[in-house]
């Protein structure tokens, strides 16, 4: 069993963007900005948003963090988005989801203008990605790809089960590990709430994707030997004993599940890092098509 180690691959792509922002620098083009906006004081977004800012910090970007009221009305975090759309130093930002119910989440994402929307949750970004045209690709699934591509693990006609059907994750990772790129090409079935044989499903799969977000959901039984587990569940079960008052679960029972895997992420430090990591790449990469 080989760990796929999300934190150390994350630093070594950190460092790789932190060396291009140095040669922007030293050819005197800008810092690319990043900008996030988070409505309310939800503890698990604050600390997805602080890392996001802190390693914003580590890699030399500049970031701007703007944080609203639970209670703000929809017409002025519009407003809000439309002062980022406009600003000429913010190279890309994100709206951090959820967002309070009396908010319109697609009329949100909606105004975000494309070419700044480095999330890629915009239709415009969403439809080109899955044309498989220059896009920005959502940061989770991006992340889970390039682990993918960075371990060598081969993907070309391997079943891949997909547990889940978000926006954010789900449904694009399953576009992207069914595409005809060099990690893609799997045989991919997606698998939700209204599943039936989800044991099943899982014992023929040779990599499953869970977005599930039941701890421990995946349990030994329901895996084959060999099989590439890749967790992308983070659930905070509260715990008096522990440090934060929280323990991080993912999808997977780790300590047994881990036994008959060929690779596994583990939570934390397998694709959490990694979407911060593939975040800052898509920022580079709306600050370098400005140049
Ligand atoms: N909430 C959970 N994951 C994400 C993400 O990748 N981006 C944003 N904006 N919100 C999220």
């Amino acid at each position: 069993m080989k760990i796929l180690d999300g934190k150390n691959l994350s630093n070594i792509i950190k460092q790789e963007i932190k060396e291009s922002v140095g040669v922007r620098l030293s050819l005197g083009l800008k810092k690319p900005h990043l900008a996030a906006i988070i409505v309310g004081d939800d503890g698990a977004s604050l600390t997805y948003v602080g890392s996001k800012v802190r390693s914003c910090e580590e890699v030399g970007f500049e970031s701007t963090l703007i944080q609203l009221e639970k209670s703000i009305s929809e017409n002025d975090l519009l407003y809000q988005i439309e002062k980022l759309n406009k600003n000429s130093n913010i190279d890309g930002y994100i709206v951090q989801l959820p967002l309070p119910k009396h908010i319109n989440e697609e009329k949100i994402l909606l105004s975000v203008d494309p070419v700044k929307d480095v999330d890629g949750f915009h239709p415009t970004n969403f439809g080109r990605m899955v044309l498989e045209l220059p896009s920005f690709i959502p940061a989770t699934p991006y992340g889970i790809m390039e682990m993918l591509k960075r371990y060598d693990i081969k993907t070309s006609g391997k079943k891949c089960l997909v547990i889940g059907r978000s926006n954010i994750v789900g449904r694009p990772i399953s576009i992207l590990m069914s595409q005809k790129g060099s990690y893609g090409n799997a045989t991919v079935t997606v698998a939700h709430s209204r599943t039936k044989n989800i044991k099943e499903l899982c014992l023929e799969a040779d990599i499953i994707i869970s977005a599930l977000g039941i701890p421990e959901f995946i349990k030994e039984d329901m895996v084959k030997k060999g099989v590439v587990v890749i967790d992308v569940g983070i659930t905070r079960i509260l715990d008096k004993t522990a440090l934060k008052g929280y323990v991080i679960k993912g999808d997977v029972d780790y300590k047994n599940v881990s036994k008959k895997s060929s690779y596994i992420t583990p939570v934390p430090g397998g694709v959490g890092p990694m979407t911060i990591a593939m975040l800052l790449k898509n920022t580079l990469k709306a600050c370098q098509k400005k140049d």
